[in-house]
């Protein structure tokens, strides 16, 4: 009864509460001779660290990552690599304040995962939501920081392009701009205006929802395997299991109910480099749950944060009815901190897709492949209108 492990070959298992000493992961299934020092994954967190803007929870964490096993000097290079044994990674938590929780014992906060911890295990960790916290998040961007060394040339970014009913001009995106606003958002000037309404948000104690969307490029063709080990629906599993994720889409997503079969199929020329090119990418990457070799792009839906500073109905777990106002710290929206989880979560799936493709089929056949003597060739309709 294992609960707490994703992957096949790469593995990752997560352990830790928000108020326990400490959380982390065991990442089992690295191959050796990565390169893998504690700074790459202290990157990884340090963008995901709460209290970094006023936008996000203000509870200090520096989340300094130690790597407890799974490394040694290379013989060759003396640089710290893999070994392809487990790699176990800590994290302390240092700014646990249990007595902003104590009113929350016996109440159950709506929206939060207590009352479903409580029915189901008869007990729960009421300090920060315990396992349900999503503290133990920090423990997926370290693992996702491995994953991505795994396969060559990947690269995942996410950014923030929704914060409530504010969208971003898509034609104004640019990646650099992520790393230039504390929102993670690539359009400028919608980074203002969400900043303005996250402002509002925050003053009235209230919160809000999010879209995040999470780019891969350079995601190989060949990745996932049918039917029950499609890349997109382990994706889909992976992004779902963020906390107060509420819905996840891969390319077109539920835009696609309406177009056409025309507007939706992505069409597809010879490229330059004896790869397909394709003419769109409404599939987001994947095909038959396999990865077409074109950015793998899935979007989620937060939900707004549960913990707001209005009163609000519920019961407690002596089956009372009383009224909880949630103090303590906490993000106003909480998809600004999820841009990071996002990206770990994709890079872990990603990387143990790669793992298996390679474990299964090796190299990828040599395509295109050679037309057989006597094979008759295509030919083109006379009147094509796919003439791109
Ligand atoms: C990065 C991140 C930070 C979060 N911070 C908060 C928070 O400060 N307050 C809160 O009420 N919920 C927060 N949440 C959401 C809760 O963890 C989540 O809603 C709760 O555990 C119930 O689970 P569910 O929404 O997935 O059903 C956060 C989620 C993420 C991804």
């Amino acid at each position: 009864m294992s609960f707490n492990t994703f992957g096949h070959l790469f593995r990752v298992t997560t352990f830790g509460e928000s108020h326990g000493p400490a959380l982390g992961c065991v990442v089992d299934g690295c191959p050796p001779r990565i390169p893998l020092e504690a700074a790459d994954i202290q990157e990884r967190l340090d963008r995901r660290r709460p209290g970094q803007s006023r936008f996000t929870t203000q509870r200090r964490e520096p989340d300094a990552v130690k790597i407890l096993s799974g490394v040694f000097a290379d013989p060759q290079s003396g640089a710290q690599v893999t070994t392809g044994t487990p790699i176990a990674l800590l994290i302390e938590n240092t700014d646990q304040r249990s007595k902003d929780y104590a009113e929350i014992r016996d109440a159950y906060r709506p929206g939060h995962a207590d009352y479903t911890y409580d029915a189901k295990y008869g007990l729960r960790d009421y300090r920060g939501g315990g396992r349900s916290s999503a503290r133990e998040t920090a423990a997926r961007v370290a693992a996702g920081a491995i994953a991505r060394k795994v396969v060559p040339g990947l690269v995942v970014r996410a950014a923030l392009i929704q914060v409530g009913r504010l969208r971003i001009d898509r034609a104004r995106w640019d990646w650099a701009e992520i790393d230039r606003n504390p929102l993670f958002c690539p359009d400028a000037t919608a980074a203002e205006a969400f900043a303005a309404h996250l402002d509002e948000v925050r003053k009235a104690g209230s919160s809000v929802g999010a879209v995040v969307e999470v780019v891969a490029e350079g995601v190989p063709v060949g990745l996932g395997a049918p039917v029950y080990g499609k890349l997109d629906a382990d994706l889909a599993a992976a992004l779902m299991g963020i906390n107060a994720v509420k819905g996840v889409e891969i390319g077109a997503g539920f835009e696609a109910a309406a177009l056409s079969g025309e507007e939706n199929a992505d069409e597809m020329r010879m490229g330059n480099d004896g790869a397909p090119r394709f003419l769109s990418n409404q599939a987001g990457g994947v095909l038959g749950g396999i990865s077409t070799g074109q950015p793998v792009v899935a979007r989620f839906a937060v939900k707004p944060t549960s913990s707001i500073l209005t009163p609000r109905a519920t019961v407690t777990r002596f089956g009372e009815e009383t009224d909880l106002l949630t103090k303590g710290r906490h993000d106003p929206c909480v998809g600004i901190r999820a841009v990071p989880v996002a990206e770990a979560m994709v890079a872990c799936v990603i990387a143990d897709h790669y793992l298996r493709h390679r474990a299964q089929v090796g190299d990828t056949p040599a395509w295109p492949f050679t037309r057989p003597a006597g094979s008759p060739e295509q030919v083109p309709l006379p009147e094509s209108k796919a003439s791109r």
